[in-house]
This record gives structure tokens, C-alpha cells and sequence, in this order.
């Protein structure tokens, strides 16, 4: 447990020093500098603007050791069954490597986008899930929308009619079809929507039987439900489901891109799984992020942490990465059961620049609280092609824009500028951030992005000794939900209810 490691006290000395010492001091120094910047491949790793310095950074290369980092990393790839409450190995990161994708799991999905992008029949592909359901394969199809071709691909995760309404306007039942995704395939707000679903295909002209398919850990409840067994495409009980987009999960966005270009997004994700395993730890980039999440969390004591892409179609990245950090790592218990008494995942959020610098980021140069953020940009820009009249070229300009944008920011927050007679116009400086870049938001740079967020997490939930892979938090609202609609329908009162909650039940089943 990270409060009764030895390092942690030694940590805890290094914060009281560094908070002595200014941020733009410690940029300034050239030598430090080239210590902070970590490469794989093409995609570069900016540390210099954290607030630390090489005997800090020692220090929590320390606590990696006590934790026994490498040891943990190595039984998840072994395939241990590290997910203890559940009992469960942890396998997602096996379905990137080039030898998963000769199994008959892959090729049936292979084939049937394969068959379904050439056949043409289709003008709308509407994916129906949640959470780990949704959140992936859909920024991923918004990161590669250049490389798309074919049916326009929608999905819908809530319950709330009028997302599906608002999709289904625009689609026609007897041209469209309709993925259910959900690991369990039993989460309400799914079952309800492709239940509906199922019942506008039928009368629109459509054919449920032939229009569905299902993406799931549990394809006995799928073919109960009504899908047929060639359209139900399964994956195993260890891929966690915010960690899944790389397992069938990911047929939206295959059924967009095509088979070859979502092998490259898997090639890119096995990139960064072999960086994970191989680089030494000082030089190991999840590592290393890992390990700052800590550094800035539990000893520089920093509540929430910001993700801003420079890349509007990464838009979607702070949302599936706010799932995928906070359902993993907001817990108050070690993996034994054993309270830490102490924080474990900042609060994660985040929109694209640049508009993000004309709303929050006030606050973010100039609020109590510090946010250190992740600041991430491709250098050079990719798909933007209108006519051959107008030449992809003269978009150059506007992305070099972009780019001194995310710089401009990174440094204006860490080195600020002072200004003591005008006290509104004094900034403080000394807010940390990454700057993460790569050449362009290829399938293969984004798999290797995403991996490497996963595994920031994971280091990050070893680091505080949680189960990164189990989400126990998200089930008592659930069957509150579940118990509050059955007893809004009998017209009855849950015991133990609220009272103020019990007279909005009464009103609500009269709809006043
Ligand atoms: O409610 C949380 C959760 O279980 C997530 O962990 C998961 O990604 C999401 O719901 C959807 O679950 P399923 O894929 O089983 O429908």
C-alpha cells in the first residue's frame, strides 16, 4: 500500500522541497530538460513542464520498485487472474497482438464488415451501448472519420428517447443496421433502446432478424433475446469493458474504417504494449505518467486532472479516458479489502483546444486550484482533402496555428508572468502539464495512444494497490433505478426511501 512504502515519506520530503522551488526555475535548467522527454517511435513525451526534478523522479522510481511495478505488469500479460474480486484474468491488451487476429473469433468479424462495406446495403449502422459500450468504439470513429468510408455509423447510449429518437429520424428502417453492444447484455438502459429499436426496424419496413447483430461476453442471452447466432459476435469475460474497444467491440468502428486499417489501430496499441513491457522503468513511458499521476494526486495534492487534446476529432478522449481512470482507479479500498485512507483518481476531464482557452482555462492560469494537464497534438494534420481546386496544403498554416496554440499554453501555464502593480494581470505560473505529440492521427498513432492511457491507469492502480478492473461503485444506483421503476409502476413507495424522493415518485407516477 503506498502509505506504508518507504519511499512514500521520502516523497512526501521532495513535495515540501519542490514547493519551495518555482516551476519555471527548475524548466530553465538545461540539463534537466533533456532528462524529461521520453520517445516511442514517433509519438514524444514532454515531462519538463511537471513539477519535479531528477531526485523526485528517483524517488518515485523507487516506489515503482516497492510496488513491484514490473513484477504486477508482467503477471497481467501472463494472463494472472489480477482481477481478485471478480477473479478474473485481465486480457484485453492479448486481442492487439498480430497472433489474436488468426483466431475464428476475429475472422467472423472480419467477414462480416467485410461483407457488409462491399454489399452496400446498408446507408445507417446504429450501434446501441453504454459505458465502455459506446465511449470507445465512438471516439474512435470520430478520431479516424478520414479514414471511414461507406454507412454512416450513430450511436446511441441513453436511455433518454430522444437520443435515439434524434438518430432513428434520420435513418430509414429498411437500409439500416442495428448493433447491440453490451458485455453483459444486460444493462437496462441498452436492453430498452434495442428493444425499441427492434420494434422500429420491424415496422418500419425493416427485418429485425437480419438487421440485428450483438456484440457481447454473453451470446446465450443474445440469441435468447432474439439475435441470430451468425450476427452475434462474442468476446471473453476478461476484457473489462472500458478496456474492450479493441475486442469486437470495436465492429462499429471496423464496419467504418475497414478490416485493414482497424489491424493497423490494433498494431498501434501492440506498439505500445511491447514499449510497456520492454523499456526500462525510468525511460518507460506508462510508467513514468503513471507514476506522475501519483506525484501530483497524493504528494502534491491536486484534485482533478485535465486531458486537452489539440486535435478537434480526439474531442471524444477526455470522456472515454474519464471512464476509463475514474471507473478503474475511484475506489476506497485496496484490492484486500483494506481502507487506504488516502486519494486515488483525480477527477478526469478535459475538452479540445483551442476553444477550451477561450472558456475554463481562465481558471486554469488563474484559479485557486492547480490542474496539471495532459496537452496532446499531432504535428502535422491528416485527412483534410475538399477539391482539387483547393489545395490540401493550404491547411498547413492553420494546424502550425494550432500546434503554437498547445505550446503557447503549456508555457504560459508553467512559467506564467508577474506583474505587481496590476494584480488581475499577475500570472503565478507553476502549473504543470505533459505535452504529448506524434507525427499524425493515424489508426496506428491513435491504438497507441489509447494503449498508452490504459496503461497509465493501470500503473496508476497498482501504484495505489486498487482493482483497476472491477467497477462495484456503479451497482447501487443501478437497482435503485431498477427498484424505483417497478415501484413507480405499481404506484408504490420503496421502504426506506427519502421523503423529499418519495413525494417526487408519487408525482411523477401522476405525471404532475
Ligand atoms: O454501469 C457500468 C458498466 O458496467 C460499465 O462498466 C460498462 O462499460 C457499461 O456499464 C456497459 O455495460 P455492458 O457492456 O455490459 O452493457
Amino acid at each position: 500500500m503506498l502509505t506504508r512504502t518507504t519511499s512514500y515519506e521520502l516523497l512526501r520530503e521532495h513535495a515540501t522541497r519542490l514547493g519551495a522551488v518555482k516551476l519555471a526555475d527548475l524548466i530553465h535548467d538545461p540539463a534537466r530538460a533533456q532528462d524529461m522527454v521520453f520517445a516511442s517511435d514517433d509519438m514524444e513525451v514532454d515531462i519538463a513542464r511537471q513539477h519535479i526534478d531528477g531526485a523526485a523522479l528517483d524517488a518515485l522510481l523507487v516506489l515503482a520498485a516497492e510496488a513491484k511495478i514490473a513484477d504486477k505488469r508482467d503477471a497481467m500479460f501472463a494472463g494472472a487472474a489480477i482481477n481478485k474480486s471478480e477473479n478474473r484474468p485481465v486480457v484485453h491488451a492479448d486481442l492487439r497482438s498480430p497472433a489474436t487476429r488468426t483466431s475464428a473469433r476475429y475472422q467472423k468479424m472480419v467477414d462480416f464488415a467485410e461483407a457488409t462495406r462491399s454489399a452496400g446495403a446498408y446507408d445507417d449502422i446504429i450501434n446501441i451501448g453504454i459505458g465502455g459500450s459506446d465511449l470507445g468504439p465512438a471516439m474512435v470513429a470520430m478520431a479516424l472519420a478520414p479514414f471511414a468510408s461507406g454507412a454512416r455509423v450513430h450511436y446511441v447510449s441513453n436511455v433518454d428517447p430522444s437520443h435515439l429518437h434524434d438518430v432513428l429520424a434520420r435513418c430509414k428502417a429498411s437500409h439500416s443496421l442495428v448493433i447491440v453492444t453490451s458485455k453483459t447484455f444486460t444493462t437496462a438502459e441498452t436492453m430498452r433502446n434495442a428493444g425499441l429499436a427492434q420494434s422500429w426496424l420491424d415496422m418500419g419496413g425493416g427485418d429485425s432478424k437480419s438487421q440485428m447483430a450483438a456484440v457481447t461476453a454473453a451470446a446465450d442471452k443474445a440469441a435468447d433475446w432474439g439475435i441470430d447466432s451468425a450476427q452475434i459476435f462474442d468476446f471473453e469475460a476478461g476484457v473489462g469493458g472500458r478496456y474492450s474497444l479493441w475486442s469486437a467491440v470495436g465492429l462499429p468502428v471496423m464496419l467504418a474504417i475497414g478490416a485493414d486499417q482497424f489491424a493497423l489501430f490494433l498494431d498501434g496499441g501492440s506498439s505500445m504494449d511491447a514499449h510497456f513491457k520492454t523499456a526500462p522503468l525510468a525511460k518507460n513511458i506508462p510508467v513514468l505518467l503513471g507514476l506522475l499521476r501519483i506525484w501530483n494526486r497524493n504528494f502534491l495534492g491536486y484534485p482533478t486532472h485535465g486531458i486537452m487534446p489539440y486535435d478537434q476529432r480526439l474531442a471524444r478522449v477526455p470522456a472515454w479516458a474519464q471512464q476509463l481512470e475514474m471507473e478503474s482507479n475511484g475506489k476506497s479500498v485496496s484490492r484486500d479489502g483494506e481502507m487506504l485512507g488516502y486519494a486515488t483518481a483525480p477527477v478526469i476531464w478535459g475538452e479540445a483546444g483551442t476553444g477550451c482557452q477561450h472558456s475554463f482555462f481562465q481558471a486554469l492560469h488563474q484559479g485557486h486550484d492547480i490542474v496539471p494537464l495532459d496537452i496532446l497534438f499531432p504535428r502535422q494534420p491528416v485527412g483534410l482533402h475538399l477539391a482539387d481546386s483547393w489545395p490540401d496544403d493550404i491547411w498547413q498554416d492553420s494546424h502550425q496555428v494550432l500546434v503554437v496554440n498547445a505550446l503557447a499554453q503549456a508555457e504560459a501555464l508553467a512559467l506564467g508572468r508577474e506583474n505587481a502593480e496590476l494584480p488581475h494581470k499577475n500570472f503565478g505560473g507553476g502549473r504543470p502539464s505533459t505535452v504529448m505529440s506524434w507525427d499524425q492521427t493515424t489508426p496506428f498513432a491513435l491504438g497507441r495512444l489509447l494503449a498508452l492511457y490504459e496503461h497509465v491507469t493501470i500503473v496508476s492502480g497498482f501504484l495505489w494497490d486498487v482493482n483497476s478492473f472491477d467497477q462495484w461503485g456503479v451497482e447501487l444506483g443501478k437497482e435503485m433505478a431498477t427498484s424505483f421503476e417497478a415501484h413507480l409502476k405499481a404506484g408504490t413507495i420503496p421502504a426506506g426511501m427519502s421523503p423529499t424522493a418519495a413525494d417526487f415518485l408519487a408525482r411523477l407516477a401522476t405525471k404532475a
